[in-house]
């Protein structure tokens, strides 16, 4: 269908709620980081729209930088072993950093990118991520900044993909069982 809206059945966020969620954790991350330069690293693809929204809503200076990663293979995700398809282009020796994702699922990734780069001796190394499910607390990951933990469903919308499709949803929520067919 070309009407992407129309294809979620159950919005569970809407894009007012993600906003607020938002503005909530840049409220605690100013909080916390005060009198700190802070460089938020965002994870390609995903993570667009939180970094821009997240980026916006602090009320501070803020520097950007990218990461991309990829699984070996397919098939091969909860084997945890992740390749870096694109480094940030920052060195962040002595820098403080948090690490921005919009979901984490098994926590295989971002455990994986934590200790790669906790390993480049930042001055501080934290996540923030607007969802995460609850398998993800099975995986030793400490995320400082949650905005919602859900439920073990398929979400899509606002980065999330579904084949790579409705990425670009202001709202995050469930597909229709006739998307699948
Ligand atoms: C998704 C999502 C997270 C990761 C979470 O990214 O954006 O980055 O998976 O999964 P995990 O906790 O089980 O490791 P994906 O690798 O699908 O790529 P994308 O961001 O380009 O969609
Ligand atoms: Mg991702």
């Amino acid at each position: 269908s070309a009407d992407v809206e129309a294809d979620l059945v159950n919005v569970l966020f809407t894009e007012a709620q993600i906003q607020d969620k938002l503005r909530e954790l840049a409220k605690e991350i100013e909080n916390d980081y005060a009198g700190k330069d802070i460089l938020i690293v965002g994870i390609l693809r995903g993570a667009v729209m939180v970094m821009a929204d997240l980026a916006r809503a602090l009320n501070r200076h803020v520097e950007m930088d990218w990461m991309a990663v990829s699984s070996y293979g397919s098939g091969t995700k909860s084997s945890g072993v992740v390749r870096i398809l694109k480094d940030l282009d920052t060195d962040i020796t002595n820098r403080h950093v948090v690490v921005v994702d919009e979901i984490i699922d098994t926590g295989l990734t971002l455990s994986w990118l934590i200790s790669n780069l906790a390993s480049r001796n930042p001055a501080s190394l934290e996540i923030c991520t607007l969802l995460r499910k609850p398998e993800a607390s099975q995986m030793d990951v400490p995320v400082k900044y949650v905005g919602w933990e859900i439920p073990n469903e398929f979400v899509v919308g606002y980065g999330l993909d579904y084949q790579e499709r409705y990425r670009n949803l202001r709202d995050i929520g469930t597909l229709a069982p006739h998307v699948y067919s």
